[in-house]
Parts: structure tokens; C-alpha cells; sequence
């Protein structure tokens, strides 16, 4: 555990960088950023912005320095202290209830069946909207909220429910300007949570299932904690697929060479998923916080710094990516940090990869093979904490 901090160098402070700039675009920023150093201070998001792939990694992979237990966290305050916001041994009690509920196995037996029934459903509903489609409002978004609220066992809910749940607490856990009818909607949104939780436990004992909920409901495991942990899960398990999915719809329909290496090869949707994940991370940045002054890659971080692993960034490090901001099924493999590492590793990296790369993708562009960009209605990305597209209208015969 390294805390000499002698000799390391200041961190830099970048006062050019905006909000509405990330949003927008965020790697010319970081390209910039990263040809001065891999950790800079941000005033603009009041954070130290890490950057670099290395420096990413060493961060997520040393909870003793880089705790992921953030002081004065939003989304606590709009979601419960969840696992995602505790360290070890804590963190790893939590991780551990969930068992093997969203693993390969159980996918194999139970969620396989479930993604390709609800890719059929929204792909029906998609066609007979025909000409005005967005291909996320459409079809990625409410097949990635039906895939999740099965999976964890919201039986009353719809999958309307669950994007409004998720849009307004994830809009709590980035309301820095403190505006309050956003709490207002994230309270709205974790009250309802809970309330259908309260529903569900009772009946999920009686009537016992293969779901979350059902799972949860036979351990000794605190009211409170299900409650965070079920809202951090609508949170994180519900826009990264369906961004996930529209951005590999994006660069596939943008590259006519992409598109065609993987209609030659059905065994490469798997690729275009990984290097879709890798281009534009859906999560692309997340908290930590420094626990002591301490080093990184040459740096001196104070203690208590407020930390950004910003792993948009690290995807894009040249270092590590030979031509980066190219979108390249054909890349050779390095691991990118899309879902994290260490600890927190996402725990529903395979029901993404199911949903999205086995299932999603294929039924699509199946379906629909003469699938493409509307010339009329541009396609647009958007986001830096959260990236994907925002909208992606298109058209098919
Ligand atoms: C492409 C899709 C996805 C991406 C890119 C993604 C990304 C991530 C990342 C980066 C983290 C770690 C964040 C941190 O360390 O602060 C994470 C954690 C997590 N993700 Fe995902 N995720 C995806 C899909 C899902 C899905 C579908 C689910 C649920 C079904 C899910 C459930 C979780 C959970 C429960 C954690 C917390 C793990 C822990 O704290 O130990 N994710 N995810």
C-alpha cells in the first residue's frame, strides 16, 4: 500500500473543462486532458478526474486507499447506502446475497427464455410503429426494464415503472444544483420502491420464485439494505443494457465494414458488444474517495479527495488502445473497464452480455435486415457520467 507521498507531483487543475461540454462530447476533453497528466483536479464537477487506464485500475483495485464509501453521497441520499457504496468486509456480504441469481447458470435456465421472449415482443411493437421509430424509446429501452423486472422480481410493476424509477433516482444521485423537484421525484420513486418491495417479500415466501426478490426474502438480510440494494440495481441494471445495445446499433448502422464483418460471422456479436462497451462506456465515470494522503502514477492525492474513475477515459487510453476512438471489432483483446474492476465488478455483466449480445442484437438485425439511420432525423449521443444515445431513430423495409 503505497502513502509516501514524497516526491510525488501536484496534481494539475483544468478550469477549461465544462458540464456541458462532457455532455456533449467528453473525449476531446479527455484526450486534451490526458496528454498533461493521467489525474487532474476539475473544479467544474468538483472531483479529481482520473483518467489514465493504469491509474484507473490502481484506483478500483485498492479499497484501502480508494474507499468506495463516498462522504456526502447523492446517490445515498437518493437511493440508501447500497453495496455499491460500502467497502469490504461489508460490501461483501451484500454482493454474496445476491448468489447466483443473475450467473450464467441461472440465465441459462430461466432469463435466456425470458430476454428472448421480451426481444420479441418490443421488435413486434417496433415494426408496427414503423416510420417515426426510435430504436431506444422503442425497443431498447422498454425490453432492457421488462428483462430487469422480471429478473428481481417486481411482480406488480410495469416496465414504465421501472424507467421512471430508474430515471429519477439516478436524477437524485447527480442533482449537485440541490433542485428540489428532483428530490422530489427521487423520494416519489424510492417510497414506491419500497412499498412494492414490502408487496413482493411476503408474497415471494409464500409463492417462492427464481427471482432477486424471492432470494432476498429467505436470508437474514436487513430490510434496509434490500431497499439500497433493489434501487441500486433498477439504477444500474436498466439504462447501461439499453445504452449498451443502442450504441452497438449506432456504430454498426454508421460502418457498413462493421456491420458486415458480423453478418459474415453470428459468433462476433459477442465482439461488437465488448468493443461497443469499451468505445463508449454506458457508466462512464464513478465515485471514490481517498481515505489518506496517498500516490498515484506520480501524483500526490490528499486525503478525503473526492475521485472520479472516469473509465470513458481509460477505454480510450492510447497506451493501452492502439487507435482508440475507433470503433474495431477486429482490435486485439485488452481488457477495457466498462464494467469496473476489483470488488465491485458488475454483478449483472452477464445478463448484459445475454440480453444484449446473444439475444438483442442478433433478433434485430435478423428481423430487420435492411435496418438504417433515418437521413432525416440525426442520430444523437449524449452524456459523460452516463453515455449512450439519446435518441436513434431509424428506418427498415
Ligand atoms: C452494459 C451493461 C452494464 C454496464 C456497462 C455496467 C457497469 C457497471 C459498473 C462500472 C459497475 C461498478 C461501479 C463502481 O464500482 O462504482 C457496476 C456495478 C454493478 N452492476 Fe452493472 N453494468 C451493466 C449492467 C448491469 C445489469 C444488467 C445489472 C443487473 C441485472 C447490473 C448490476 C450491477 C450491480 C448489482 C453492481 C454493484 C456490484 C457491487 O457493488 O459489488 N449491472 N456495473
Amino acid at each position: 500500500m503505497t502513502t509516501d507521498v514524497t516526491g510525488a507531483r501536484p496534481i494539475p487543475t483544468d478550469d477549461q473543462v465544462t458540464i456541458p461540454a462532457l455532455f456533449d462530447d467528453p473525449y476531446p476533453i479527455y484526450r486534451r486532458l490526458r496528454s498533461h497528466a493521467p489525474v487532474h483536479w476539475i473544479p467544474a464537477v468538483n472531483r479529481y478526474m482520473v483518467i489514465g487506464y493504469h491509474a484507473c485500475r490502481t484506483v478500483e483495485r485498492d479499497q484501502e486507499r480508494f474507499s468506495a464509501d463516498e462522504t456526502n453521497s447523492l446517490m445515498k441520499r437518493s437511493m440508501g447506502h447500497s453495496m455499491l457504496r460500502k467497502d469490504d468486509p461489508e460490501h461483501a456480504v451484500e454482493r454474496a446475497s445476491y448468489g447466483g441469481v443473475l450467473r450464467p447458470k441461472a440465465i441459462k435456465n430461466h432469463w435466456r427464455a425470458v430476454f428472448d421472449h421480451n426481444a420479441r415482443t418490443y421488435l413486434d411493437r417496433l415494426r408496427e410503429i414503423g416510420p417515426g421509430a426510435d430504436l431506444i424509446r422503442d425497443f431498447a429501452a422498454p425490453y432492457a426494464a421488462e428483462n430487469l423486472r422480471v429478473i428481481m422480481g417486481f411482480y406488480e410493476a410495469t416496465q414504465q415503472d421501472m424507467q421512471r424509477w430508474s430515471q429519477t433516482m439516478i436524477d437524485g444521485t447527480g442533482n449537485y444544483a440541490d433542485d428540489p423537484e428532483v428530490w422530489r421525484m427521487a423520494k416519489e420513486s424510492s417510497d414506491e420502491v419500497d412499498e412494492a418491495i414490502d408487496r413482493a417479500l411476503p408474497y415471494l415466501r409464500s409463492h417462492p420464485d427464481d427471482s432477486l426478490l424471492s432470494r432476498l426474502a429467505d436470508l437474514p438480510v436487513p430490510l434496509e439494505s434490500i431497499r439500497a440494494n433493489m434501487k441500486m440495481t433498477i439504477g444500474g441494471g436498466l439504462n447501461e443494457p439499453r445504452d449498451a445495445l443502442g450504441t452497438t446499433v449506432w456504430a454498426l448502422l454508421s460502418d457498413p465494414d462493421q456491420r458486415a464483418l458480423v453478418a459474415a460471422d453470428p459468433a462476433r456479436w459477442s465482439d461488437a458488444f465488448e468493443e461497443s462497451v469499451r468505445w463508449v462506456a454506458p457508466i462512464g465515470m464513478y465515485p471514490r474517495e481517498a481515505t489518506r494522503d496517498t500516490e498515484l502514477d506520480g501524483f500526490h492525492v490528499p486525503a478525503g479527495a473526492r475521485l472520479g474513475v472516469v473509465v470513458g477515459a481509460a477505454n480510450r487510453d492510447p497506451e493501452v488502445f492502439t487507435n482508440p476512438d475507433r470503433y474495431d471489432i477486429d482490435r486485439p483483446k485488452q481488457p477495457h473497464l466498462a464494467f469496473g474492476g476489483g470488488e465491485h465488478f458488475c454483478a449483472g455483466a452477464w445478463v448484459a452480455r445475454s440480453s444484449v449480445a446473444q439475444v438483442a442484437l442478433p433478433m434485430l438485425f435478423d428481423t430487420l435486415p435492411r435496418l438504417r439511420l433515418d437521413p432525416e432525423r440525426p442520430a444523437r449521443a449524449g452524456g459523460w457520467v452516463f453515455r449512450g444515445m439519446r435518441t436513434l431513430p431509424v428506418l427498415w423495409d
